[in-house]
């Protein structure tokens, strides 16, 4: 039966929105440090020769049996690794789903898992639909075969005839952009050219479900760009699409809904904006308030002293990940030890390539030139929504005194946060999921008009 004849098929079968993956209880075990055996003697060596097969297979055999397993402490006690445990999670067809958590969270197992490269020791999973994956980078490549022969091996893999292939050939081979090495053998490419053509070949085989872990760190920015249009596009042809990254901008750009997994279970799962900010936060949330809680520590001198600096969010909670349509608040608290002085309190907005994005001072006509008393000061600065662009931020917190002017303290980097951008259509990227340029991002207000049809006289000897 033809490629285009079963997705017919799947079309006419399948209703619009049917579970594309169900896991339940999933768990993965994975048997650590099976030592050689030390013989010693010569005769002990011989007899251990010949009953090796038996202790081979032995071996074999308790790399997947997991039966003396009974307890947590029994885990340590026989040197088992659980890489997943108990995951059990259901995604529809068209959703685009994003799995974060730290090194050896068990992201890629999972990933493996669902693609039947591994078994899972426990549980099940359903899958509904031809996947296509990109795992690791190259794998489901030959390395003797040249890029040509690969790709149709791997469309052959996922049910598609040569002419189907050959259709998609030049596409393919366009969007990876490697047309000068296709006749040459995979193992002479390096590991980007490797996943330039991975990435084109799950892509462009129209494949049901896309899988995706992590490979984009490998591309440029120019192909990790493309990638990521690639499998938005993807998704919004309701095509469902797993995708594991450590890049959360990628992650908030493209999917619409994040599982996090810690230690081999879920612990997050739900609306990407909501979870990547939670991850975010519970990672470094003390970089987004700075304390000295010792007089003798904190940045200043005779006339004054800082006491704290710290963000908050629109509902007033100390926090490190901030959606972008929402405001922000930024503080700083200090002392004045020594009376009379004019204060002025400013934050510098810095980038992550080192860009000032802005600067603002404290112009709360309150205190504005005017001398204060020695005691305790709070100046609070809100961050409108909708302004600074997605991506880690550090400010610089200075404290001067005017006329004449003397700075008291300048903190580069003193607490730093991370905007993040929402797919839900309603900040300035709207529904466009590609790359945007800028430190800042406005959401300023468009106008397009319909101004006329489009019957103009046809200008003469215009043939077409
Ligand atoms: N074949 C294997 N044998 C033994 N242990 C393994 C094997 N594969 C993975 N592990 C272990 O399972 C755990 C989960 O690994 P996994 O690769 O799934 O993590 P990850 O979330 O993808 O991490 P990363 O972000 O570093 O890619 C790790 O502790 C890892 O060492
Ligand atoms: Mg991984």
């Amino acid at each position: 039966m033809s490629y285009n004849r079963i997705k017919q098929l799947n079309e006419i079968n399948m209703p619009i929105n049917y579970k594309a993956i169900i896991a339940n209880n999933v768990g993965k075990y994975y048997r650590l440090g099976i030592k050689e055996q030390d013989e010693g003697s010569l005769l002990k060596s011989v007899i251990s020769f010949i009953r090796s097969p038996l202790r081979n297979y032995r071996t074999y055999k308790s790399l997947y049996n997991f039966k003396d397993i009974k307890s947590e402490a029994d885990l340590e006690r026989r040197n088992v690794l659980r890489a997943l445990h108990d995951v059990s999670f259901e995604v529809d067809s068209g959703e685009v789903v994003g799995f974060i958590g730290h090194n050896g969270a068990g992201k890629s197992t999972l990933l493996k898992i669902l693609c039947r490269i591994t078994d899972p020791t426990f549980g099940r999973v359903e899958i509904r639909g031809r996947i296509s994956s990109l795992l690791e980078v190259g794998t489901g490549f030959h390395p003797e075969l040249t890029g040509r022969e690969n790709v149709y091996l791997n469309g052959t893999i996922l049910g598609m005839r040569k002419n189907e292939i050959d259709d998609r050939f030049d596409e393919i081979v366009e969007f990876s952009g490697i047309e000068k090495f296709i006749e040459t053998p995979v193992k002479r490419y390096s590991s980007g050219m490797r996943v330039r053509l991975a990435f084109s070949v799950a892509a462009h085989l129209e494949p049901e479900i896309l899988i995706v872990d992590e490979v984009l760190a490998v591309g440029d920015i120019e192909f990790q760009r493309k990638c990521l249009n690639k499998m938005k596009e993807f998704g919004g042809r309701g095509r469902t699409v797993l995708f594991v990254s450590h890049n959360m901008q990628a992650i908030t750009r493209l999917c619409s809904r994040v599982i996090v997994l810690e230690h081999g279970q879920i612990v997050d799962d739900g609306p990407a904006e909501k979870v990547v900010a939670a991850y975010l936060t519970s990672q470094s949330g003390s970089m987004a308030v700075r304390q000295w809680d010792r007089a003798g520590e904190a940045p200043g001198n005779e006339v004054a002293g800082l006491v704290s600096i710290s963000i908050k969010n629109n509902s007033g909670h100390i926090t490190e990940a901030h959606d972008i349509r929402e405001p922000m608040t930024v503080e700083m608290q200090f002392i004045v030890k020594e009376p009379g002085h004019v204060f002025m309190p400013n934050f510098h907005f810095i980038d992550a390539q080192g860009i000032e994005a802005f600067s603002t001072l404290d112009i709360d006509p309150k205190w504005r030139n005017k001398p204060r008393p020695a005691g305790r000061y709070s100046s609070i600065v809100k961050i409108p929504g909708n302004l600074m662009a997605e991506g880690l931020y550090s400010i610089r917190s200075t404290l001067i005194t005017v006329n004449p002017i003397k700075v008291i303290c300048n903190i580069q980097n003193s607490v730093s946060f991370t905007v993040v951008d929402s797919l839900e259509g309603n900040s300035a990227r709207g529904d466009f999921g590609g790359r945007m340029g800028g430190v800042l991002r406005p959401k300023l207000e468009w106008e397009t008009r319909y101004e006329d049809t489009l019957d103009w006289p046809q200008a003469e000897g215009n043939g077409n």
